[in-house]
């Protein structure tokens, strides 16, 4: 039988779909062979190999949007996750013993201010906290109704390590509450118990709690630091844990930003651990700036007292060129009385650049970025 050319070449397309599945089934079978011989599934090994290429993407489209975005911590977790929080409740406190207590005020400083450091080794669970948080103290004695008093809440003045850097000690900043009522003088119930303890006394401790002043766990973040009086202490815990060399030693978190300290006090015999923070700063200049307001020392522009809010119109310019950087937070620890006078000074400075502060300071909230404690 002839047949035509066109036949032909018909015949040889319709093999084509036979050829290709004849190749196909090859190739299955060589790569279940070697799935067999190696244990891998080549395909789940491409899945599995997608997300380090997207975690190797480069950093920098991200940065303007990120001024907005909440920090995520690796692996999916929420940041700050794994931070311990009301170990000890305050109807089942921990006890704590006083390991000393001494006056962080210098001569000729308004009223008492004390640095007192408790041992809390022993605890089961341990009393474990991280900077920036802190605890309950429930004074001894009881209130006017024969009830226990409430616990009133103290920052933690020092690191996760302790002063001793042995990671069982906690200590605190505490200003003797004193107010005149009536021509009589009225001393605040649980500052004045903190203030008069003795190396041995047995105190009773809730906590820790709060999240709000936690650090970021970037060592590139730059800190901006607000405090009044005793709002000093978190940020006490943050410069030792950036600039004291056991601690660096301890932790290997390598802080490699910007810190700037904005400390308000009335005199300066009443700066708080003053000689540590001149220390760092002589240290690190590169990394440290630290600046002060003497209310009863020195004037603003309009001749009134010197405050922080004032010291911030001053650096206006700079501290918001470093709120434009994403890596920037803020930390805003002491007297409640001073947050409408920041609010004023940054809405000021702000608009100098042509921002609404209204705006932007809940945006930089929402982003983990903006970090106030006040009392
Ligand atoms: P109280 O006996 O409770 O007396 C306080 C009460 O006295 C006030 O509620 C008010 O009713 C009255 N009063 C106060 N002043 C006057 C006045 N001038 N005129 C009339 N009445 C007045 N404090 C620190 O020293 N260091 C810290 O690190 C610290 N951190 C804190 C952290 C947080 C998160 C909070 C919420 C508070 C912090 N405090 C800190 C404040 C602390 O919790 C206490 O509020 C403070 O020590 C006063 O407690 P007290 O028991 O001595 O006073
Ligand atoms: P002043 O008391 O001179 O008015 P301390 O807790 O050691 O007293 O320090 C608190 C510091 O904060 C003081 O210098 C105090 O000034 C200052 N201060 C008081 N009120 C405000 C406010 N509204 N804004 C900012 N700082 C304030």
């Amino acid at each position: 039988m002839a047949y035509s050319e066109t036949k032909v070449v018909i015949g040889g397309l319709a093999h084509i779909p036979i050829i290709i599945g004849f190749f196909y089934l090859i190739r299955r079978q060589y790569s279940f062979g070697a799935m067999m011989r190696t244990g891998k599934n080549a395909l789940s090994e491409k899945v599995k190999a997608a997300p380090a290429k997207a975690a190797a993407a480069p950093k920098a489209a991200a940065t303007t949007k990120a001024a907005a975005a909440p920090a995520k911590a690796s692996g999916g977790k929420k940041p700050h996750s794994d931070v311990p929080v009301n170990t000890y409740k305050p109807k089942a406190p921990f006890t704590g013993t006083v390991i000393e207590n001494y006056s962080v005020l210098k001569e000729g400083a308004i009223g008492k201010v004390q640095h007192i450091t408790f041992d809390l080794s022993g605890g089961d669970p341990e009393f474990k906290y991280v900077e920036g948080q802190s605890c309950g103290i429930l004074a001894a004695g009881e209130d006017a109704k024969g009830k226990p008093h409430r616990p009133r809440l103290y920052s933690i003045a020092s690191t996760r390590y302790g002063d001793n850097f042995e990671g069982n000690t906690l200590s605190l900043c505490v200003r003797q509450l004193q107010y005149e009522k009536d021509g009589e003088t009225i001393n605040g119930v649980c500052s004045t118990y903190l203030c008069n303890l003795s190396p041995g006394d047995k105190v009773k401790i809730s906590g820790p709690v709060g999240k709000e002043m936690l650090l970021p766990d970037e060592e590139d973040s730059n800190i901006i630091m607000l405090a009044t009086g005793t709002g000093i202490a978190p940020m006490r815990a943050y410069l030792r844990r950036m600039f004291e060399p056991t601690e660096i030693e301890k932790h290997k978190w390598n802080f490699k930003g910007k810190a700037w300290l904005f400390m308000g006090a009335p005199k300066t015999a009443n700066l708080l651990y003053d000689a540590d923070f001149e220390h760092y700063k002589s240290k690190f200049p590169e990394n440290l700036r630290y600046t002060k307001a003497i209310s009863r020392e020195q004037n603003n522009t309009k001749g009134g007292r010197m405050y922080i809010q004032d010291r911030v119109l001053e650096h206006a310019e700079e501290i918001f060129n470093m709120i434009e950087n994403p890596k920037t937070h803020i930390y805003l620890c002491g007297l409640k009385g001073m947050e409408p006078g920041i609010d004023e000074a940054m809405t000021t400075a702000a608009a100098a650049k042509g921002l609404d502060w209204s705006e932007l300071r809940p945006k930089l909230r929402k982003a983990g970025r903006w970090h106030a404690e006040t009392y």
